[in-house]
């Protein structure tokens, strides 16, 4: 089966797992101890309920809309994700090119394996930063700055992963980049010989954004060390004002769960916060993205920009939390699923079945406007 006949998010998902190591696979498709919020995510978008309407015109549909000012194709950006050279090589640029083609915005993960200058270099469009805080400060104004220099247009800060949450997955696939050469890692890869083929003609296998820029870095091969060794857990609402100040550009605060958060982020100077409690990867027994985002976007009124991430495997799932007042939505693992299924060729594909599932979608419930979705589009009492 090639990514054109991929039919849905799951299809591709089902490509990626045959094509992909599986340590890598379940890095993507794991979520903290139980993975109970993780399923919630996915899971609680079927419990919102559509409102079918007929006899309206349907013709001239738009789905094109803004993100913090940046006219998109539709709301949908590439989340950030950690490690997504290792699903396919060269990920990163390749998504970069597929998100740029489409019109959509990508983020590139502080822990992505191609470096910020390798996406630069093989984009003409300006992409997102996603930015983790170290205790080495000086490690991270010099990411700040290489990620000024490289044109980037917003800054997401993520707030919710200074102590990595247990994934148990990874910690039984002995997860690692580069992955390590003992038989079960061997076989792994093996058993995945285009994944190889592709790998082999990149040089690109660790964390770019780190090697050879962070002093002292001990085992960085492994996520759990790194961030424990190296990430700061005294990150604060204060120290949003230095990253805010060398930034300054457009900042996106990325992990707000909670309505008491989502007003304390009011006086950030923030452009935009996501509800997100990072794919059910951090909090396990948090409750769902799209279950706080009605009362998050009350909390905050119309002072500032809400978007989502979590849990959203279809259009469908993008036009519900538009509904519930969202201006833009984030997709990690279905564009990593794309990503392993098939390269640049797979997260076109992944936007290509969002896209038409959210256009139908929005036809079937009688508008013709991304931007005129409401509460109204959806059943309450559910
Ligand atoms: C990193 O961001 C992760 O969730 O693994």
């Amino acid at each position: 089966m090639s990514v054109e006949q991929a039919l849905t998010i799951a299809d591709l998902k089902e490509q990626a797992r045959r094509r992909v190591p599986k340590m890598f696979f379940e890095y993507a498709d794991s979520g903290a101890w139980t993975e109970g919020t993780y399923r919630a995510n996915e899971e609680d978008f079927h419990k919102v309920k559509l409102r079918q309407r007929v006899l309206v015109d349907m013709t001239n549909r738009s789905l094109a809309s803004e993100m913090i000012g940046e006219k998109v194709s539709m709301p949908v950006a590439i989340a950030p994700t950690g490690f997504t050279g290792m699903q396919h090589a060269d990920g990163e640029m390749l998504a970069a090119q597929a998100a740029e083609e489409f019109g959509v915005p990508f983020t590139l993960s502080t822990m992505s394996i191609c470096s910020i200058e390798d996406v630069r270099s093989v984009t003409s469009k300006p992409f997102w930063f996603q930015l983790y805080v170290m205790q080495d400060r000086d490690f991270v104004l010099n990411l700040i700055d290489r990620a000024k220099a490289a044109g980037c247009s917003a800054l997401v800060l993520t707030l919710d992963l200074q102590i990595l949450g247990q994934r148990h997955k990874d910690l039984r696939n002995g997860l690692s980049a580069p992955p390590r050469f003992t038989p079960k890692h061997l076989w792994q890869m093996a058993t995945r010989p285009f994944w190889c083929l592709d790998m082999l003609g990149t040089k690109r296998r660790t964390f770019g954004n780190i090697v050879g820029h962070a002093k002292g870095v001990g085992d960085l091969a492994s996520l759990s060390s790194w961030t424990s060794e190296q990430f700061d857990p005294q990150l604060s609402w204060k120290d949003i004002e230095w990253i805010r100040e060398r930034w300054g550009g457009k900042l996106i605060l990325k992990g707000i769960l909670d309505e008491e958060d989502a007003r304390m982020s009011l006086g950030s100077g923030a452009d935009a916060i996501i509800v997100s409690n990072h794919g059910g990867r951090q909090l396990d027994g948090a409750a769902s993205s799209i279950s706080m985002l009605p009362r998050i976007v009350d909390a905050v009124g119309d002072q500032m920009e809400v978007h989502l991430d979590g849990g959203i495997r279809s259009g469908q799932d993008v036009l519900k939390a538009l509904c519930y007042g969202a201006k833009g939505t984030y997709i990690g693992r279905p564009f990593l699923y794309g990503l392993g299924a098939g390269g640049k060729a797979g997260v076109r594909r992944t936007l290509e079945i969002i896209r038409k599932e959210l256009d139908i979608t929005m036809a079937l419930c009688g508008e013709r406007d991304v931007k005129n979705l409401s509460r109204n589009n959806l059943l309450k009492d559910v």
